[in-house]
Formats: C-alpha cells, sequence, structure tokens
C-alpha cells in the first residue's frame, strides 16, 4: 500500500509518489561547536491529492521552527532578483494602485525587496512578516512591517487598522504555508471587491519537466499548477482570472485571484489549463516518472563527484540555497565529495549546511585559489553567477549542473 496522507487543501487523500527521507530543516546553517542530537529532522515525502490535485508535502515542519528571528535568506541577496520586483512593484503602481489613497499588503516580505519601490512612491503599505531579522532590515528601508505570521486573525486585525486592501501580494510564500484554509480567509476579509490577490511560486509543470526535485524542501509545503490553484481558489469564493509564467527561480506561475464573478478570466488561464490537461501535469504515472528521473539523477551526481575524487580534482559547490538541502542529504554529499559552499549571506557563512555539513565560507574563498569544479547549487541564479565568475572559467574551471539531467559546462 502506497503511503497516504489527507489533502491540505480539500481533505482528500494524497498519494505518495516520491521520498527523500530524512532531511533536516533547509535553512538550519548549523554551529561548528553543535551538539548533533540539536539537529531537527523530518521525513521529506511528496504527494498528490486524488481529488483536487495539488502537489503536497506528506509531513508538515512547524512554521515556528522555519520561519524566526534567526531565518538567514535575504531576498536582496541577486541582483536579478532586485529589478524582478522593482518592475512587479512598478506594475502595481501604475495599474491596480492608482485609485484613491491605494492600499497594498505583502505576505512575506522578506527585507523589503518589493515594498521599498512601493514606500518610495508614498503609496500605502504593508508588509506582515514573521521573521523578526529579515523584517527588521525591511524596516530598516522605510517599508511599514507587521511581524507577524499571515492568517485568518492578522487580516482581520490588519483591516481593522488600515482598511481593506486593493492588492495582496505574495511571492515564494503562499507556497509555503499549509494552512491555507487560513490564508484564503484572510484574503477574502482584506481584500476589497475590486482587488486582486497575486501570488508568485515554483511551478510545479517546470519541476517535472526540468526535474528539478531540489526545489522540494520543508518550506516548499505546495508546488501549484494552474488546475490545483483554481480548485483551491473556488473553495474560498475566490477565481483564478491570469496566470503568468515567469522566468524565475528556475520557473514560477505568477497567478492572480479575485473574488469570484468579478473580472472575466485572461485567455492565459484557459490555454495554461488545457496545457495542464493535455501533458496529465498531476497524473500518477507523469509524477512517477518525475519520480523515477530524480533517482537516475542522484546516481549520476555521486558517480560524478566519486570519480573526480578519485581523480584527485577539488570540488566546491556555489550558493548555499535551500534548495541544495534536499541535494546533500538525498545524494549524501558531505565535506569528503564536496569540500565547502561559496554563499554571499553573512548568517550562512562560518557555519555547515544543514544535515551534511559542509561549510559555508564567503565568496572571496572561492577565488583563493579556484577549485576545479563547482557545483552550481544556485543553478536558479546561473546566468548571473556565471558572468559574475567569468575568472573561475578562465582559469579552467568548470561548473557542474544536475538539473535537467548531470552535465558539465
Ligand atoms: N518574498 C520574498 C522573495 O520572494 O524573495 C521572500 C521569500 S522567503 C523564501 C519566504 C518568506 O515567507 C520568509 O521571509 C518567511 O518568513 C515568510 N513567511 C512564512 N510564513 C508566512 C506567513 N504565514 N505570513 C507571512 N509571511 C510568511
Ligand atoms: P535562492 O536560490 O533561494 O535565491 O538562494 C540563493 C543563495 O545563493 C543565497 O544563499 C545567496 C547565494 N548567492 C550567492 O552566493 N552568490 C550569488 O551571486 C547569488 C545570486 C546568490
Ligand atoms: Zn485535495
Amino acid at each position: 500500500m502506497p503511503a497516504t496522507s489527507q489533502c491540505r487543501i480539500c481533505a482528500g487523500t494524497v498519494r505518495e509518489f516520491i521520498d527523500f527521507g530524512r532531511q533536516p530543516l533547509s535553512d538550519a546553517f548549523v554551529d561548528p561547536a553543535f551538539r548533533p542530537e540539536e539537529e531537527f529532522f523530518y521525513r521529506l515525502a511528496t504527494g498528490v491529492c486524488g481529488d483536487c490535485r495539488m502537489v503536497q508535502l506528506m509531513e508538515e515542519v512547524p512554521r515556528e521552527r522555519m520561519f524566526h528571528a534567526d531565518y538567514p535568506y535575504l531576498s536582496s541577496g541577486s541582483t536579478y532578483m532586485r529589478s524582478h520586483f522593482e518592475d512587479i512593484a512598478k506594475r502595481f503602481l501604475s495599474t491596480e494602485l492608482t485609485g484613491e489613497d491605494p492600499f497594498i499588503v505583502e505576505l512575506g516580505c522578506n527585507d523589503g525587496v518589493m515594498l521599498k519601490t512601493v514606500s518610495d512612491a508614498g503609496v500605502r503599505h504593508l508588509g506582515v512578516e514573521p521573521s523578526g531579522g529579515v523584517a527588521d532590515v525591511a524596516a530598516a528601508k522605510g517599508v511599514r512591517v507587521r511581524k507577524d505570521f499571515f492568517e485568518e486573525a492578522t487580516a482581520a486585525d490588519v483591516r481593522r487598522a488600515d482598511g481593506p486592501a486593493d492588492v495582496i501580494y505574495a511571492a515564494n510564500t503562499l507556497c509555503h504555508i499549509p494552512y491555507m484554509d487560513s490564508i484564503l480567509k484572510g484574503v477574502t476579509t482584506l481584500l476589497k471587491p475590486t482587488g486582486v490577490f497575486v501570488f508568485e511560486d515554483p511551478y510545479l509543470g517546470d519541476i517535472v519537466e526540468r526535474s528539478s526535485f531540489d526545489q522540494i524542501y520543508d518550506e516548499h509545503f505546495f508546488l501549484f499548477a494552474a488546475q490545483s490553484v483554481k480548485e483551491m481558489a473556488a473553495r474560498n469564493g475566490l477565481e483564478l482570472v491570469d496566470v503568468e509564467r515567469i522566468p524565475v527561480h528556475g520557473g514560477e506561475v505568477r497567478y492572480t485571484l479575485a473574488p469570484a464573478g468579478r473580472r472575466t478570466p485572461s485567455a492565459a488561464v484557459a490555454a495554461l489549463l488545457a496545457e495542464e490537461e493535455a501533458r496529465d501535469l498531476a497524473g500518477l504515472a507523469t509524477l512517477e516518472g518525475f519520480a523515477t528521473s530524480v533517482r537516475k539523477i542522484r546516481d549520476d551526481l555521486v558517480a560524478l563527484l566519486t570519480r573526480l575524487r578519485e581523480e584527485g580534482k577539488t570540488v566546491a559547490a556555489y550558493g548555499a540555497t535551500a534548495k541544495s538541502a534536499t541535494v546533500a542529504n538525498y545524494c549524501g554529499l558531505g565535506p569528503e565529495l564536496v569540500a565547502y559552499v561559496s554563499d554571499t549571506t553573512p548568517a550562512k557563512q562560518d557555519r555547515l549546511t544543514p544535515g551534511s555539513h559542509i561549510p559555508v565560507k564567503s565568496p572571496e574563498h572561492f577565488a583563493d585559489p579556484y577549485p576545479d569544479y563547482a557545483l552550481l547549487f544556485a543553478w536558479n541564479h546561473a546566468d548571473e553567477i556565471m558572468a559574475k565568475e567569468q575568472a573561475f572559467r578562465d582559469s579552467g574551471g568548470r561548473w557542474i549542473l544536475y538539473v535537467p539531467d548531470v552535465h558539465i559546462v
């Protein structure tokens, strides 16, 4: 009998299709003086609901273990992502936020990478961000932040204090939240009847197409697709009125929901739904095929790194991403195969990667001297990183990628 769990959207039966085994928290970088018994592990496995077709984790990690004062991820770490968020802020400012005294709320505003542009334009806004450290960084930029988890009660409170919102926005945050019922009730409470709820998250279609299994980790509870988002919206009096495929973080979709019946769905919605139907995106056979590709990637990557070690080559990794926790722990990588990981985030440096205990070093270390090979954990920022690290290539260095398959460039 395959393992099952209860769907967090519709209470239907979720059937497991891939198991990554025992995994640590993806953003819990450990102090080198840690006590092993203090490291938290859970079972990472993913399944699909037979009723609403939502792909989701089989087990949930308590939110306070992931999002707290020391949550290390800073959204402004990538130049490309900074301009991506500036663009969407400007788009809101020239479309949805042009009425009288408009108001936008962002869930998971992190270091203020998007709301800074709204704040600079003098438009009323609020970021709801539970991770205190990153919320402080946003506040220091002049962004108005409430240090809290967004949920139904928070939404009611914000509405009482600030009135209803024209736009509620969330990037790489909604898929982190298992308690979707409370979130969507909160959105309905806070949104004006004429307002929109816009969110962007990794797209199941891209994950399956590229076998990008590292998009699966504790924080990514849901892997959304147009079909499942449409269902989830409809259960809460909302309607999927637009979708836009965006080329960030390895392929995402930006979904727009509106109160049911208020806006006419765009042609893009019907087109994406038809495409998902045609490829049977959430079908068990498709997802089991994905699992087979993932096992091959693991075997190929371990074989390559083992061969390079036997040949006496030096290998480091680049970007201590949350995603890479799944890769390192599923493939059993440790400091004997990957000497260290280079990363720009101060809160990750001089710590060890969760579970796999590979030292994290600053980018200066990467050039001193360059390794023979660099395993690109931050493959979603490949263009930006490869351009920045041209000197590594010029010195004879080679990049190892494992999406969509294991290859060297
Ligand atoms: N929006 C930023 C971006 O796209 O780069 C940050 C994304 S970060 C991966 C996810 C953020 O969601 C974290 O800063 C976390 O603290 C926040 N978060 C988690 N649960 C939340 C909730 N219930 N309400 C609001 N924010 C939440
Ligand atoms: P992300 O894939 O979740 O955005 O995480 C990217 C990680 O990679 C983050 O820890 C910052 C790091 N990074 C670098 O070290 N150098 C870079 O040039 C970029 C873009 C990211
Ligand atoms: Zn379901």
